[in-house]
């Protein structure tokens, strides 16, 4: 078991059985109510389920998905705690991905003006990201993460294991984070991560780890996101950007594969705007292609892609706002670039530029 220790609370990452077990016998709640959606009570509740029998525990199953992630899913959750007379001295635990993690700390936070809250992320994108930072919250208005609260948890309790049932698609997904860490704060890692061939045969505990302690030691040093938490960022404007277009046009791309797609292009526009060697950028974009091989994108787009850059909630004024690299391992918050430039940053996500 690896412990990283936060200001308010641990990250344990193995297995969590026998620290569950000992974690609920220590706070002696008067409920745990279990947050799931339909995949992870089948592929994970089980396992879990062996420990909660010795509690006195309920099952709160929600459907799986970004688009239940709002506020009529969080009064159904808030029914069900009341119904099975949750009160403050209860827990909520939420096993499954982000969607799960987000929602059931935001609605624990505010039952009854908040109870304890335990994440057991599910899927690698939760493992590595959502589980840390404590930002909790819902879409609303079609804006994602619009409503929210910072909150942390009582404990993250990571276990690779629960990895083996996420499709390949999702872990792919969740490895783009992996990457964002090793780029923005640490060469030897990204050494590390370009020798994988095979996301397949991947010990996953190995790179959650020095990953998750790069998140931590960025979130801590700016824990409401005024300054360097914002070397998160990176690949993000223009992920974000493909993200919410792809959702428009009801095409198909997860969150890592934007990021994927967004980092080629903001590695490409930070050899200009910040230092970044060429041959540091053949290196980034060379590896991200052989993971994702991340679609053209049609120059028909480019303006309403730009469009969706300056809605971005990171940008002050009008300028679009980017965390680009000055070398890898080496992020530089708040850079800005010419329209023309992310055009052909755009352009260089498919390209042999
Ligand atoms: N709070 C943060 O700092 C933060 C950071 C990054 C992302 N997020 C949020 O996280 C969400 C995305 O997270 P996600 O990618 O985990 O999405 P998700 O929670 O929708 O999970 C993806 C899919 O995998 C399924 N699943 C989960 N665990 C499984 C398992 N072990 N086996 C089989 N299937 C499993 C889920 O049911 C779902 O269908 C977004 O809402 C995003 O806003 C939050």
């Amino acid at each position: 078991m690896h412990t990283i220790t936060l200001q308010d609370y641990d990250i344990k990452i193995g297995d969590f059985r026998a620290l569950l077990h000992r974690l609920l016998s220590e706070r002696n709640y008067t409920k745990i109510a279990v947050l799931v959606d339909e995949n992870t009570r089948t592929h994970c509740l089980p396992t879990v389920a062996e420990v909660l029998h010795d509690f006195n525990y309920f099952v709160i199953e929600i459907p799986s998905g970004e688009s239940h992630k709002n506020i009529q899913t969080c009064t159904e959750i808030w029914r069900q705690m009341m119904d099975n007379n949750a009160d403050r001295h209860s827990l909520t635990l939420n096993l499954g991905g982000g969607v799960i993690g987000d929602m059931g700390g935001f609605c624990a936070s505010t039952f009854k003006r908040g109870m304890d809250f335990l994440q057991m992320p599910t899927t690698l994108l939760s493992q590595v990201d959502a589980s840390v930072g404590g930002k909790l919250g819902i879409g609303f208005n079609h804006v994602k993460n619009s409503i929210g609260v910072f909150n942390n948890p009582q404990t993250v309790l990571i276990d690779a294991a629960f990895l083996q049932s996420l499709s390949e698609r999702e872990i792919r997904s969740g490895f783009a984070e992996i990457i964002k860490h090793a780029l923005i704060a640490d060469a030897e890692h990204w050494q590390k991560i370009r020798q994988i061939q095979d996301l397949k045969t991947v010990d996953w505990t190995a790179f959650l780890l020095p990953s998750l302690k790069i998140k931590q030691a960025v979130v801590e040093a700016d824990p409401f996101e005024k300054g360097m938490r914002k070397a998160l960022n990176f690949g993000h404007t223009v992920g974000h950007a493909l993200e919410s277009h792809a959702l428009e046009s009801e095409s198909s791309l997860l969150h890592g594969e934007a990021v994927a797609a967004g980092m080629i292009a903001e590695a490409y526009l930070s050899v200009g705007n910040a230092g970044l060697s060429q041959e540091e950028f053949t290196e980034i974009k060379d590896f991200i292609t052989r993971i994702y091989q991340p679609a053209p994108v049609a120059e028909s787009n480019f303006s309403e892609l730009i469009h969706l850059m300056r809605k971005d909630k990171k940008n002050a004024g009008s300028e679009i706002n980017f965390t680009f690299l000055e070398k890898i391992g080496k992020a530089k918050i708040n850079g800005s670039a010419e329209i023309s430039e992310i055009e052909a940053s755009l352009k260089s996500i498919s390209s042999d530029s």
